[in-house]
């Protein structure tokens, strides 16, 4: 495309990483469509929110770590420029993280976690039981925990309420259906959808999450990403029932799970994690949720069960995300966000609004 400058820019994926783009993308100025059946609806919306660039690391992927705390650092801005653009409060909560495991075992897999992340030099405090119960009083007595400052979150459906909302006040299409394929033609991008025609742009982004590749990416030499189900429980607080106050992640019975509190007095309780593509709540995950979280916040008892949530994880083989130009260098990808697709937004956000911008000097 010689040196002409990218002025019009598809995004396939209205999920949380391709919104995050398509609003950084059109706060440069550039015209935006973004094209999803439902956008907004992908794997953000079943999530609980958590911006864990500690807790979430596991064994092997410690190469994120620089990445998960640069994006942790920008999520203060990146809240407040959301609140700028549309004008909602996503929630963003820095509140920190406590530790537990419920039995003595646990909590000895939960040291040995605290000692790996001291090791790479995140900031872990250690909670005595007794100040543990000070800080939390909803939780079931345990013998000791620890406490995560940097870890945070975020009302993770307020944000792409919050993301649609800024989109539409900077001006950018949302396209309600799906791209069938992508065509790359000597003098721009044609995407074409399902029901609504073609779209044609002078670059795009392909933010697909856990979705099938889009035909015609085959050749652009798109990374592979399979979907890995989480199943996540609301529960909504009745009448002052007492709920933690910040996010609670536990080792039960040498299984981890988490509880993170809203506002409003409601818990988020996750997750499941399950190499399925199937779009289904198993009794099973559900269960070992409720009784994993009961186990250490035994007032869930007293909340109501409003939902049980599906949400599909797009995971590269190495579970490392792919930002980057694809073989043709108008097409971007910003994929695999696997278990941090909330937390590294702002970050992708920058990279491929960068990259996109850089694809006119081909
Ligand atoms: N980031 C939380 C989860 O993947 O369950």
């Amino acid at each position: 495309m010689g040196s002409t400058r990218v002025e019009s820019v598809g995004v396939v994926g209205g999920g949380v990483i391709g919104m995050s783009i398509a609003a950084e993308l059109a706060s440069a100025g550039l015209e935006v469509i973004v094209i999803d059946p439902t956008p907004g609806r992908g794997a953000t919306w079943a999530a609980a929110g958590m911006l864990a660039p500690a807790a979430e690391v596991a064994p092997g992927e410690e190469q994120l770590l620089a990445d998960l705390a640069e994006a942790a650092a920008s999520w203060p801005r990146f809240a407040d420029r959301i609140l700028a653009w549309g004008g909602c409060d996503v929630g963003y909560r820095a509140t920190g993280s406590v530790l537990v495991g419920a039995s003595a075992s646990d909590a000895r897999d939960v040291a040995r976690s605290v000692a790996a992340m001291r090791a790479t030099g995140i900031v872990v405090k250690s909670l005595r039981g007794d100040e543990l119960a000070d800080q939390e009083p909803s939780l079931a007595s345990l013998r000791s925990a620890w406490l995560l400052p940097g870890d945070h979150s975020v009302d993770n459906r307020r944000l792409v309420a919050g993301l649609l909302e800024a989109l539409k006040a900077l001006g950018t299409r949302i396209i309600e259906d799906r791209c069938e394929r992508i065509v790359a033609e000597p003098k721009g991008i044609r995407l074409v959808l399902e029901r609504q025609g073609d779209v044609r742009c002078d670059a795009c982004v392909l933010a697909t999450g856990a979705a099938a590749a889009v035909a015609g990416t085959e050749s652009l030499g798109l990374p592979g990403v399979r979907p890995v189900r989480g199943v996540t429980l609301r529960l909504g607080g009745l009448s002052g029932a007492p709920i933690p106050s910040r996010t609670i992640r536990a080792v039960v019975d040498a299984s981890p799970c988490y509880l993170v509190p809203r506002e409003d007095g409601s818990l988020v309780v996750g997750a499941t994690s399950e190499e399925q593509g199937r779009e289904i709540a198993l009794a099973g995950g559900v269960h070992r949720l409720l009784d994993a979280s009961r186990r250490v916040f035994p007032g869930i008892d007293e909340l109501s069960f409003d939902e049980a949530s599906v949400g599909l994880r797009p995971a590269t083989e190495d579970h490392l995300p792919f930002v980057g130009t694809l073989r043709d260098r108008r097409v971007v990808a910003a994929l695999g966000h696997y278990r941090n697709g909330i937390l590294l937004a702002p970050l992708a956000a920058a990279t491929a609004a960068g990259l996109v911008r850089r694809a006119s000097c081909a």
